[in-house]
């Protein structure tokens, strides 16, 4: 089972001739994400907290990255800035080849703490992106009971939620509405899904049951995933890329590709290459959270 998403052809012109040998595409491939000496801080003066340190970040289009990092470090941050939520202090951060702006972006975003409008029924909060982003905005005022009904319904049903579309955020626990913020997330088929901690809350077998829904969705489409996750199973079974983080003001120290290959299985997380990626990065994270803050 899968998630239906569109996938949006490249944008060449229709009449090209043969490509080049020097196309935007070659060599280095298209960015997602582009972080250049970005840096924010939080407040100004004697009060000012400076989140996250000069960091330059580059993720290729398709890629799919974790970060991970000690707590308050600036994960949430970096999310925040590659959604246009935050502006950075200092540098530039660049997102689909656009520097972000305060215009929207076709981002998928789950946010750490699910955020549900309470008077809304879980499919209404689940369809509240289409009445939002375009191109759905439009075909949404025409056919809100069709196709997009039954999209959210199937989302729904695969992450273990059926029968729960016309109850109200109230009346489900925490772990229900952290998958059902998945579902926001996606239902808008985002080229780009920014992921803070969305399985945080689940029990493990939940969690596992969500990697693998996870993994087949990036399998099958493709969209670029940015991950912060606290969990290092999660983020050496889910991604291709782990950043780790220093202690706040955060900073990469740390940039490695995961190559086990795919699909991977649970199994996998128990074999002896996956627990020493583990503990490499659970040391790495541990002199992290110790190190004496940088000089800010
Ligand atoms: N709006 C804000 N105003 C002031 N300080 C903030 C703001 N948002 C975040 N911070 C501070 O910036 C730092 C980084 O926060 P951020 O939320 O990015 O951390 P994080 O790595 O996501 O942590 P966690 O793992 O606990 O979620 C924290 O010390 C936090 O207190
Ligand atoms: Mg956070």
């Amino acid at each position: 089972m899968h998630f239906r998403m569109s996938i949006q052809p490249p944008p060449f012109p229709a009449t090209a001739a043969p490509l080049s040998p020097v196309s935007v595409l070659d060599g280095a491939s298209a960015l997602a994400i582009e972080l250049s000496q970005a840096s924010v801080t939080f407040g100004v003066g004697a009060n000012s907290v400076p989140a996250l340190a000069q960091t330059s970040l580059r993720i290729p289009e398709g890629a799919f990255v974790a970060l991970v990092g000690p707590s308050g470090c600036g994960k949430s941050t970096i999310l925040r800035l590659a959604s246009g939520l935050v502006r950075p202090t200092t540098g530039v951060v660049i997102v689909g080849g656009r520097e972000v702006s305060a215009k929207a972006l076709r981002i998928g975003m789950a946010f750490q703490n699910p955020t549900m409008l309470p008077w809304l029924t879980i499919e209404r909060n689940i369809m509240l992106p289409l009445k939002i982003v375009e191109p759905f905005r439009s075909r949404y005022a025409r056919d809100k009971k069709g196709a997009f009904r039954d999209k959210a319904h199937a989302l729904l049903a695969q992450v273990g939620l059926k029968g729960f579309a016309s109850k109200f955020p109230w009346q489900l626990s925490g772990g229900m509405l952290q998958r059902a913020n998945l579902c926001r997330a996606l239902i808008h088929e985002p080229r780009l899904l920014l992921l803070d901690e969305p399985f945080g809350a689940l029990d493990q077998f939940t969690r596992e049951e969500l990697w693998a829904i996870l993994q087949d969705l990036w399998l099958a489409h493709r969209p670029t995933v940015l991950l912060v996750t606290h969990d290092l199973r999660e983020a050496g079974f889910l991604a291709s890329r782990i950043c780790v983080m220093s202690a706040r003001p955060g900073r990469i120290i740390d940039d490695s590709a995961i190559d086990f290959a795919r699909p991977r299985s649970i199994a996998m997380t128990f074999e002896p290459g996956f627990v020493a990626l583990n503990q490499r990065l659970r040391e790495l994270i541990v002199d992290a959270r110790s190190a004496v803050p940088g000089d800010h």
